[in-house]
């Protein structure tokens, strides 16, 4: 039995932009710009490790944890507002082909993404019923690049970890997939998911991919 785990934001859904956005908004409020480039760091990485990195990049130092607690609550909310209307028009190129394709294969199919979000999200898209397994952020502790977020997607499909492939779109989430022992798929600039088994432009290649043994 072989299992494909998938990262949720950027590559079931283009959800990565709003949480972008979001921070973004966080960012300006607070008196900085908070580009492009520094959203790769927040790819893939909890959110309150991405509040210290967007927090970094505006040189904003010695806050309290009350107000560290209380921006990431501001950032979700604005996150929360803008994915409220979400719906399966946001589903990424070529994912439901691909998870029809899986199925009909043979293979279990799992959600490992760090966002606490990440269910609802999935919910909301319709694609709930593909997913033998639904890994977010409520049910991990430790963030990206650690592995747990697959690992125990994986012990929960009771596939072993070596016949797991990981589609993911952020470094941190190639390298949790290493960590775990894992293949990957990298979706994006093979300069940013280099470490990755085999890397695509887009998830519209994933339905005729040969996936890594
Ligand atoms: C994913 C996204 C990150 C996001 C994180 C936490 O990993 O790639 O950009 O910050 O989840 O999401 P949350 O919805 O829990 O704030
Ligand atoms: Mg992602």
């Amino acid at each position: 039995m072989r299992a494909v785990i998938f990262d949720l934001d950027g590559v079931v859904v283009d959800t990565a932009k709003y949480h972008y956005l979001a921070w973004r908004k966080l960012a300006a409020e607070l008196g900085f710009v908070f580009d492009e480039a520094n959203n790769e760091r927040l790819k893939g990485v909890s959110r309150m490790t991405s509040l210290e990195i967007v927090l970094e990049t505006g040189k904003i130092q010695n806050l309290s944890m009350e107000e560290k607690i209380a921006l990431a609550d501001r950032k979700n909310g604005y996150y929360l507002d803008m994915v409220s209307t979400i719906d399966e028009s946001e589903i990424l190129p070529g994912i439901p082909a691909f998870l029809e394709r899986l199925r009909a294969e043979g293979y279990k199919i799992a959600l490992g993404s760090a966002s606490k979000s990440g269910g609802m999200i999935l919910k909301k898209l319709g694609l709930m019923p593909f997913f033998d397994a639904v890994v977010d952020g409520n049910l991990v502790e430790r963030a990206k690049p650690d592995p747990q977020v697959f690992t125990k997607a994986a012990e929960m499909l009771g596939v072993p970890c070596k016949d797991c492939v990981v589609i993911e779109d952020s470094a941190a989430g190639i390298a949790a997939a290493a960590a775990g022992g894992m293949k990957s798929v990298g979706i994006g600039s093979s300069e940013i998911l280099g470490n990755a088994d085999i890397v695509v432009p887009d998830t519209a290649e994933l339905p005729g991919l040969d996936l890594p043994k």
